[in-house]
């Protein structure tokens, strides 16, 4: 006997929460056609009520996406959900999730409202959402800490008002396999119409037990839909990983007998173009996408699967997207060869401007580069896809010197509103000389909270360096990230990636206020 096991990703709206990882909506858009390529079942495209530019970002995916079901957050409100309902009108199918705290801590000390309140409020909001929309998905917020036999009425409810999916969220990850996949069970058994939705894990990884909570919840409470980010990204430790959970899933279908309807072959595409977009580097030992996942470094291991491969390896790499580093193009390769690659990579951009201008920078990187691989050419579709209003700071040249014993000192000219400025400073390193000129003309007052250089692909010091820049200004916190063979370039665009991104108005609310 098996079933099917409903992969719900929630990268663009939990993965988001996470401070610094807001992302523009091309960067969200280009990241759902990703993740239909995945084939995942649900994208969460966003919490549309929370920012204009939230809202348009859901509203392109759901204009975009054709296979996967679009999915936007509401609080419990018909605000919030009215607005959900009108950013989703484009998709070809639709969810709307809507959510209301019920544990006594949340409703006493965050919402001020008594158990009652919260009931009816949640009957109203499933109902209102039931009108406007055939798929809702309802949330207890902090479900894992509520009182059990007040969240079975309150369940009971949305279920009656035609909750479609239930989803029990371990909202500050607290939880513990055996206890979450109980707690579940005895939701579902409690529950005389628990039959009549699709319950679903949402564990957070605060003591590292997101994934191992969610297959408890799936194997010991019969949920039926994971929720689950690219690279386990979001706020604090963050969510379940979604390549862990899929691939346990997968390799253990002896234990599980669950199908996914995920194309694997396409995680590690999805994690990297996650990882360049954010800046949230995958450490190397991540399980399944970290760059040493597959390596075996010790002689007997090497020995073993070079016999016979299952003796150390209970996966293959090519089955969840790995390709060795292959010279893909080169300085000789044509625009069609080049524009044949990006096809492959699933990247299209939207006009033969947009391809030629992307052309032109590959040429430029080819002239410094001789061996370009697939990742470089994510990297530079990456800066391609910001828009010219986007890009209110662009770097035109870069020159430093640095020699031992001098202190460093950099000329940086760069376009602010389509205005050239000149800027010259000394620093600690090259680095840190080329971002002060850049600060002693803006003059943002931002403070760095993250500075990190890592190589796009490994094995040569020819690697693109791309660098993360974490800024916070005013209680915003954004990433940027620039690539170039020169780190001291790929420092500067970082730094003025950032700066485009305060630059843009983007006014957020927090979807868990
Ligand atoms: O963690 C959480 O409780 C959430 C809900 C809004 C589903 O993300
Ligand atoms: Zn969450």
């Amino acid at each position: 006997m098996s079933d099917k096991l409903i992969i719900f990703d929630t990268t663009l709206r939990d993965g988001e929460q996470s401070p610094g990882a807001s992302m523009t909506r091309d960067e969200k858009l280009r990241i759902a056609r990703q993740l239909e390529r995945l084939r995942v079942d649900v994208i969460e495209a966003g919490f549309a009520a929370s920012s204009p530019g939230d809202f348009e970002a859901v509203k392109a995916i759901a204009e975009h996406v054709r296979e996967s079901t679009v999915c936007s957050l509401a609080r419990a409100n018909d605000r919030d959900i009215s607005r959900a309902a009108d950013a989703l009108k484009g998709a070809a199918r639709a969810r709307i999730h809507t959510f209301i705290a019920t544990s006594p801590l949340h409703m006493e000390k965050k919402l001020r409202m008594t158990p009652e309140q919260v009931h009816e409020q949640a009957r109203q909001a499933v109902r209102f959402a039931r009108n406007l929309c055939a798929d809702v998905e309802f949330s207890p917020e902090d479900g894992y800490r509520s009182e059990i036999d007040f969240l079975c009425r309150v369940l009971e409810t949305v279920i009656d008002e035609g909750a479609t999916t239930i989803n029990i969220p371990d909202t500050v990850g607290y939880a513990i396999p055996e206890l979450y996949g109980h707690f579940m069970r005895s939701l579902r058994e409690r529950i005389p119409n628990s039959d009549k939705a699709v319950w679903s894990v949402h564990c957070h990884n605060d003591l590292g037990m997101a994934v191992a909570n969610s297959l408890a919840g799936v194997k010991i409470g019969g949920a039926r839909q994971v929720e689950c980010t690219i690279n386990g990204l979001g706020e604090r430790a963050g969510n379940c990983s979604l390549e862990e959970v899929v691939m346990a899933v997968k390799t253990r279908r002896d234990h599980f007998r669950l199908d996914v309807g995920i194309d694997t072959t396409q995680i590690v595409p999805a994690s990297r173009m996650v990882s360049q977009t954010t800046g949230f580097v995958v450490q190397p030992n991540k399980a399944v996408v970290g760059a040493n996942a597959f390596a075996h470094a010790s002689g007997i291991h090497q020995d073993g699967v070079l016999k016979a491969r299952d003796t150390y390896e209970i996966m293959r790499a090519e089955d969840v997207g790995w390709s060795a580093n292959k010279i893909v193009l080169g300085k000789l390769s044509g625009r069609n060869a080049f524009k044949q690659r990006l096809h492959d990579l699933g990247i299209e951009l939207d006009s033969e401007s947009e391809v030629n201008a992307a052309f032109a920078r590959f040429k430029d990187l080819a002239d410094r580069k001789s061996e370009i691989f697939d990742e470089d050419i994510i990297a530079l579709v990456g800066d391609e896809s910001v828009t010219a209003e986007q890009e209110h700071y662009r770097l035109l040249s870069l020159a430093q010197h640095s020699e031992t014993g001098e202190r460093p000192h950099a000329r940086v000219t760069f376009a602010v509103g389509g205005v050239e400025h000149r800027a010259e400073s000394d620093g600690n390193g090259p680095v840190d000389a080329s971002l002060k000129a850049i600060e002693s003309r803006v003059r943002s007052g931002a403070e760095m909270l993250l500075y990190s250089v890592n190589a796009i692909t490994s094995g040569s010091t020819e690697s693109q360096g791309e660098v993360t820049v974490r800024l916070q200004l005013g209680g915003r916190v954004v990433n940027g990230v620039g690539a170039d063979p020169d780190i001291v370039v790929a420092s500067a665009k970082a730094y003025l990636a950032a700066l485009n991104k305060l630059h843009s108005n983007a006014d957020r609310v927090a979807a868990q206020g």
